[in-house]
């Protein structure tokens, strides 16, 4: 099972002055289980691609199957919502409940679950979280930034969806803040498949599997993060990944079996210290 995106093109107001196209000719698939990380320049169609995954948008041209599903057909939506969770940017602006219990069971809403088991799942999720239950009779809002983005999460999670999406989920993070949270994601890999949209490559590393590279809604790039990180127009919009090229050009041998920020420090110092 899996998502696959055909020849997917998408055109805002189409048929009016104003018509404008946010994607051209997308394709790609992701398996169950793997993981992938969606890079690309403010207005490069980012959030409209990851709205075209759970049937929020429609594509103009092509397909969107999830699990077979093709997201045109609208009898598909509900059990399409069921399968992709997305935790959209600043989530936490959506919260209306007057508890954060309220809030997460809210998420499960339409999935037509008895009350026990929407109990049992929100408990769940706000463990997964890392929240502590006393927190489940407070309002939403007197809760700080980083727990009210758990909160928000655990409202996706109560849905069990096996695909996760977060568009720029480290938006307006502290560094502690975002190194907690892409731990928290690592440990959710082999549950879910998770799509993380970013504008930058640093909290992907070690997180995902594949990246798209998206440019004025083309597809510039996608492939396993190793062959990626060496693609030429990457290199413009991400430092790191400039930092990575230009160190190997000086002859520096990285050893990286994974590409995470702390191997990759320490080869830097291991490189220096022994050359
Ligand atoms: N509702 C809309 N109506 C018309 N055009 C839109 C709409 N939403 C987005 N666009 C346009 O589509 C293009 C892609 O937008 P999108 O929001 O997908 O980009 P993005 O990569 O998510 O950007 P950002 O990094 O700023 O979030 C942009 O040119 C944007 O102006
Ligand atoms: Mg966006």
């Amino acid at each position: 099972m899996a998502i696959e995106v055909k020849n997917v093109s998408f055109f805002y107001s189409i048929g009016t002055p104003f018509e404008k196209k946010a994607l051209e000719n997308i394709s790609f698939s992701l398996e169950m289980g793997e993981n992938m990380g969606i890079l690309g320049p403010t207005g490069s169609g980012k959030s409209t691609l990851i709205q075209l995954l759970n049937a929020l948008l429609i594509p103009t041209k092509g397909e969107v199957l999830i699990d077979g599903l093709n997201t045109r057909e609208r009898k598909n939506g509900s059990k399409i919502r069921e399968l992709v969770g997305v935790v959209f940017q600043y989530p936490e602006n959506q919260f209306f409940e007057d508890t954060v219990y309220e809030e997460i069971a809210f998420g499960a809403k339409n999935l037509r679950l008895s009350k026990e088991e929407v109990d049992r799942r929100v408990r769940e999720a706000i463990a997964v979280v890392g929240l502590p239950e006393a927190i489940l009779d407070k309002s939403p809002f007197e809760l700080s930034g980083g727990e009210k983005r758990k909160v928000a999460i655990a409202s996706i999670l109560v849905r069990k969806p096996k695909y996760l999406v977060f568009d720029e989920p480290f938006a307006g993070m502290d560094y502690p803040g975002t190194e907690a949270l892409v731990k928290f994601l690592k440990s959710l890999r082999g549950t879910v498949s998770l799509i993380v949209v970013t504008h930058t490559l640093d909290e992907l590393l070690g997180l995902v599997d594949k990246i798209m590279f998206l440019d004025n809604g083309k597809m510039k790039a996608f492939g396993p993060v190793k062959d990626i990180i060496h693609f030429e127009e990457l290199r413009k919009y991400v430092p790191l990944a400039e930092l990575i090229s230009l160190l190997e050009q000086k002859g520096l041998n990285f050893q990286l079996n994974t590409f995470e920020l702390d191997h990759l420090e320490e080869e830097i110092v291991r490189n220096v210290l022994f050359s």
